[in-house]
């Protein structure tokens, strides 16, 4: 099951929740998962790799550093795989080669904020998914949500966007969810994400093996 995390809009909290979902499905669900680091920045497998010079345990999973060109070389052996692959997209549109990663896609996380800019940006974001899969469930997670913001485009946005998908219960702005590893997930981080996810997870994700076996 490929698991895109995507939006064209920059920092709207992608790698935290590429991090975080593989971290989830590992420790929560006892899953074993493959994370694809698509993002030409590398955050990810940076992350990984320092983590794995602390942290004395195994690692949870591994994670594969993948630019977009050489996706079209992997991603036949992507499609007889069972388990769970959570792909890390750049925050771009602009690259031909994203088309066959949307093509692949079985889930869309689309992490976004209640602000004109990144509402614009996810639903552009949301009709060239569309126009390209026409079937993968596009699931709008809303993040970094302040308790004391008063979000006036709130309605408007859940609106339009459940023209496209479902609307995720929402993600606060904490900063447990800024010191996230590769290893671990902390009590704080958990019960920040801990409805969001369950409900992604029974939704959608829930009736993958819990083994990752890739055929080649
Ligand atoms: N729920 C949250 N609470 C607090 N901070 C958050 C939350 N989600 C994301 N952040 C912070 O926002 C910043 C951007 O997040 P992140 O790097 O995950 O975004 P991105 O979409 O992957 O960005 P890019 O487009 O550059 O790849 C980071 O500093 C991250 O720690
Ligand atoms: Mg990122």
């Amino acid at each position: 099951m490929n698991i895109i995390i995507g939006n064209q809009k920059g920092g709207v909290g992608k790698t935290t929740h590429a991090i975080l979902l593989s971290n989830y499905l590992s420790l929560e669900k006892q899953k074993e998962l493959l994370i694809l680091d698509m993002d030409f920045q590398g955050s990810i497998k940076t992350k990984w790799n320092q983590d794995l010079e602390i942290f004395d345990n195994d690692p949870l999973y591994e994670v594969l550093q993948l630019d977009l060109e050489t996706f079209s070389s992997i991603f036949e052996k992507l499609n007889s795989t069972t388990g769970y692959v959570i792909i890390d997209l750049p925050g771009k549109i602009d690259d031909n080669n994203l088309v066959l990663v949307f093509e692949q896609a079985d889930i869309i996380l689309c992490p976004f904020s209640y602000d004109k800019l990144t509402f614009e940006s996810t639903i552009i974001f949301a009709q060239i998914i569309r126009h390209i899969n026409m079937n993968a469930p596009i699931i709008f997670l809303p993040n970094r949500l302040k308790a004391t913001a008063n979000y006036s485009l709130k309605e408007q946005v859940n609106e339009a966007l459940s023209n496209f998908g479902h609307i995720a219960p929402e993600i606060p702005d904490r900063i447990s969810l800024q010191r996230l590893d590769c290893f671990t997930i902390s009590e704080n981080a958990l019960g920040a994400i801990k409805e969001a996810y369950e409900f992604i997870y029974n939704t959608y994700l829930s009736n993958q093996p819990s083994k990752i076996s890739i055929t080649d």
